[in-house]
């Protein structure tokens, strides 16, 4: 990944830790609950959870495998991470910092890989699918969840550019086809998928993100002058004077090692 957009993570990530811990969103929900079920099946020993953010899903992984190991890009991000895991007594996870382009792990070290909601960050989706596959034991699980990107092109490139104005690290979400074509050629088989709609309220997810006051009075202009089509692509709520809230649409896949 190149210095600039990793810098770029870092800045978005850095300043915001604490604010992905007390995310709602983050916390839980129908996709959270849809990876352990697939991460319960995999009865895993070691895990690695990629892009940990505020840790919600290696605390939740801690209490499926034996030994996890929560892995971020932003070092805040890791101390924070740390600190909530372990003010909920979860003993068995291991923190590591690092770039999922380059994982520190040696070949076949983990049952199951997770990661949630972040790839859509990665400059290079192929070579981390690549790295998954090779800290992954044959027969071990990649169990991810990513933003679904939208078929129609206009709907996709109006809310790449809601994100990107919102979230300059925000790189591009993928299709469910995109997503199996990079599994496949990195030798991982796609045994399970799902989709899953998750509510974004629009004070909370733009007051995450820092933005300033004017930034985020240009988006919400952008957003109200976007066509009606695209808006109604992701349920946009608006009333006269604000933004309510969008909804995504969630991929989950789990893709099992060769
Ligand atoms: C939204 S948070 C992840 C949320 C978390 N997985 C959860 O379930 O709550 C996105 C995280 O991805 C991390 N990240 C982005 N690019 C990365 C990379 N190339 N390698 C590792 N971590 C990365 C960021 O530092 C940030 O902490």
């Amino acid at each position: 990944m190149s210095d600039a957009h990793t810098r770029r993570v870092q800045a978005q990530f850095g300043g915001s830790a604490a604010a992905y811990v007390a995310s709602g969103g983050h916390a839980g929900g129908d996709d959270l609950e849809r990876l352990l079920a697939w991460g319960r099946a995999c009865r895993p020993g070691r895990a690695l959870d990629v892009a940990t953010g505020g840790g919600h899903t290696a605390l939740a992984l801690a209490a499926i495998a034996r030994e996890v190991v929560a892995f971020d890009l932003t070092e805040p991000m890791l101390r924070v991470a740390r600190d909530f895991i372990r003010s909920r007594g979860a003993a068995n996870v291991a923190f590591a910092a690092g770039d999922v382009d380059a994982l520190p792990f040696r070949d076949g070290a983990f049952d199951a890989v997770t990661c949630r909601i972040a790839a859509h960050h990665f400059a290079n989706v192929g070579t981390a699918v690549r790295q998954v596959h090779r800290v992954l034991r044959p027969g071990g699980s990649f169990l991810l969840q990513d933003i679904l990107g939208h078929d129609d092109p206009d709907a996709n490139a109006f809310i790449t550019n809601v994100e990107k104005r919102r979230d300059p690290s925000h790189v591009r979400s993928y299709r469910a086809a995109e997503w199996k074509a990079f599994l496949r050629a990195a030798g991982l088989t796609v045994i399970d998928d799902a989709v899953v709609r998750k509510e974004r309220v629009w004070d909370e997810w733009t007051g995450r993100a820092r933005m300033t006051v004017e930034a985020r009075r240009e988006l919400e202009a952008f957003v109200r002058q976007a066509p009606e089509r695209c808006r109604a692509a992701f349920d946009f709520k608006l009333t006269d004077d604000a933004i309510a809230s969008f909804t995504d649409r969630m991929l989950l896949l789990r893709a099992d090692r060769d």
